[in-house]
């Protein structure tokens, strides 16, 4: 690969400094964050998106909100922290790693209020900084096991972006990708351009073009005759949050790609930190599914495509079932099913509903 993956966001210190994804890929422009609203709407605006971008950005959210509070006393402490969080798990329902990565900030507050703001800051600033480093190891790690189960000359889809900028490095399904042809195996990528936002278009063709993966993009409704005519060895996805059971909320358009891969042969298979896996949730259906702006259907980018008064849904996220799944990447390893069995045996101790004090 001649060129490393892209970075989504830095952190400063004193803000977070995001390259902000509505721009791509004609612009590359970044914005420094120094609140917690600022955070709160570059998340809400997609500007930074992607489930583990997400969580770590809401990460340094909290840091920020804290710096900017006058609070001193442990109460008013907490109760900055916990303001701080109430804003940010109000931008995006779906995504798993949101309110898990607000769960261990409000853990870590709990546990340093105490010792005064200079101490909260920083026992919250390394928490912040721990949880980038975890994801970034996950991401090397699941782009491994992902990329040994890749023929050594093979042809994948991926739908919306699960790349670099949806994480902390390398991506999930889209650093699969990496890794197989950092090991030297052969890899043609069929990017679906993931109306309504494009993101496959704009962000998955624009990240792997960047760094020399030979891309080709298709609409949407291309995939199913690409399968036809084509000989595609796997899908690749990210996810949102994976239920107890193995369901899998991701970009609007994953169920039809799973369904497609079924009838034509092709393993799907699903790349997720474990932080994605929400074990309270034991099926699908009870995931919160983000409902967004028709206006992003009837209008996208502001350019209308159809009549004003037309009512439009737009769903940001759609549920694939366990049964259409081949096997779930993470960074502890591949899951096969029964998933129902085997995810609550791969998941670290504090992801199981007994760990922390949950919302979302
Ligand atoms: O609405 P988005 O762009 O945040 O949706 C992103 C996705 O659906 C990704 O596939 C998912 O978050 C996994 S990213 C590693």
């Amino acid at each position: 690969m001649p060129r490393k993956p892209v970075r989504p966001m830095y952190w400063l210190g004193d803000a977070l400094l995001i390259l902000d994804q509505t721009r791509l890929p004609t612009s590359i422009v970044y914005r420094e964050l120094r609140t917690v609203q600022g955070v709160a709407e570059a998340i809400r605006t997609l500007r930074v998106r992607g489930a583990p971008a997400i969580g770590i950005a809401a990460a340094y959210g909290v840091v920020l909100g804290l710096r900017r509070s006058a609070s001193q006393t442990r109460s008013s402490l907490i109760q900055a922290v916990e303001e701080a969080a109430a804003e940010l798990s109000s931008t995006r329902p779906t995504a798993r790693n949101l309110f898990w990565a607000l769960e261990r900030m409000r853990a870590t507050a709990a546990k340093h209020a105490d010792e005064g703001k200079v101490s909260l800051l920083r026992a919250l600033e390394t928490e912040a900084n721990r949880i980038w480093e975890e994801e970034s190891l996950a991401c090397r790690r699941m782009a491994e096991h992902g990329a040994a189960l890749l023929p050594e000359e093979c042809t994948v889809i991926t739908h919306c972006n699960a790349g670099a900028l949806a994480t902390a490095e390398l991506g999930t399904a889209v650093g699969v990708i990496y890794a197989a042809i950092q090991a030297g195996k052969r890899v043609r990528v069929f990017v679906d351009e993931t109306r309504p936002l494009l993101q496959g278009a704009r962000l998955t063709a624009w990240e792997l073009t960047r760094a020399g993966v030979e891309v080709t993009l298709i609409c949407d409704n291309a995939a199913a005759f690409v399968m036809a005519r084509q000989r595609v060895d796997a899908v690749l996805v990210g996810a949102d949050r994976i239920a107890r059971n193995g369901d899998v909320a991701n970009k609007i358009g994953t169920y039809n790609l799973a369904l497609l891969a079924r009838e034509h042969g092709v393993p799907f298979y699903v790349v997720a930190p474990t932080s994605t896996f929400d074990l309270a949730v034991t099926r699908g259906e009870e995931i919160p599914i983000e409902e967004r702006d028709p206006r992003e259907v009837t209008q996208p980018f502001g350019f209308p495509i159809a009549p004003p008064a037309v009512r439009a849904y737009n769903p940001a996220f759609d549920v694939t079932p366990a049964s259409l799944i081949r096997a779930i990447v993470t960074e502890r390893g591949v899951i096969y099913p029964p998933f129902e069995e085997n995810i609550p045996r791969m998941m670290p101790a504090a992801a199981s509903p007994e760990g922390p004090s949950r919302q979302g």
